[in-house]
């Protein structure tokens, strides 16, 4: 066990742990962007800045992926750490003023747009969607080019072929860049202006309403083996739960039922 401290709180954590991981285990908030428990962090966003000293010296680092060292002392809230917060929040704002996250992150730090960006969009460059896509379905995403046009697409910036629809990176983008519009049968995955990818969509059965998309259930299903999904392959989670539910009840009805007479 490594034992350290946190905002002067004593924790401990397995070798390997980051400052991030147990300091959630004990209930302490560091802000992030582009940290999610499904993948392993990159430290992108540096916005999960805290303040670590180490044997008299002091410095600044990731939460997200700084492991963990007996005795460390880390302040996740000093005015050093505010000030980096500041900062960070500062550039990333520039480049996404329209940010809902990050203005309001802004207005909690005191910061200020103070930069001129030429091509002002809504991606702060985190390559969480990627990292999602590649760890969990099918690396359809990626980062291309450098310097100020460094940004994320897909291969040779076409509609991906192998992009399943699943909305993945639409859920965890924490800026809004990554958009789903479901309409009229067809899902579209929007980075900015930019479609991606295009699929047909599967309605539930039952309510009508979206299931998911065709190659996401075919992927699923690969994936996760034939029998997946046979179960009402075509319900909706909500009309799935209820007819398992109900079923579930008249197995039960029919369980008393002949408890009763053979009783
Ligand atoms: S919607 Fe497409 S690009 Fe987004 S995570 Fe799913 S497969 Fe990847
Ligand atoms: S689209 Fe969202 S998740 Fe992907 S790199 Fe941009 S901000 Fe990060
Ligand atoms: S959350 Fe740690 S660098 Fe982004």
């Amino acid at each position: 066990m490594v034992e350290f401290s946190i905002d002067g709180k004593k924790v401990s954590g397995e070798k390997g742990e980051y400052i991030l991981d147990v300091a959630k285990r004990n209930g302490i908030h560091i802000p992030t962007l582009c940290a999610h428990p499904a993948v392993e962090p990159k430290g992108m966003c540096r916005f999960c800045t805290v303040e670590v000293k180490d044997r008299g010296r002091s410095k600044l680092v990731t939460a997200c992926n700084f492991p963990i060292k007996e005795g460390i002392e880390v302040d996740t809230n000093s005015e050093k750490v505010r000030q980096g917060r500041r900062v960070i929040l500062e550039l990333l704002l520039t480049r996404c003023p329209d940010s809902p996250l990050l203005n309001s992150l802004a207005k909690e730090y005191g910061a200020k747009s103070k930069y001129a960006c030429l091509y002002p969009d809504n991606c702060i460059r985190c390559g969480l969607c990627a990292r999602v896509c590649a760890t969990h379905v099918v690396s359809a995403l990626c980062m291309a080019d450098r310097s100020h046009e460094f940004h994320i697409t897909t291969p040779f910036n076409e509609l991906s072929s192998v992009c399943v629809g699943c909305g993945a990176c639409f859920m965890v983008c924490p800026t809004g860049y990554v958009k789903l519009e479901d309409k009229e049968g067809k899902r579209k995955i929007i980075f900015g202006n930019q479609i991606v990818a295009e699929h047909r969509l599967v309605l539930c059965e039952q309510c009508g309403s979206v299931v998911t998309t065709e190659k996401n259930i075919e992927f699923s299903r690969k994936k996760l083996g034939e029998d997946t999904l046979l179960v009402y392959p075509n319900l909706c989670s909500k009309c799935r739960r209820s007819n398992v539910a109900r079923e579930a009840e008249d197995l039960a009805e029919d369980a008393v039922f002949e408890f009763n007479i053979d009783w």
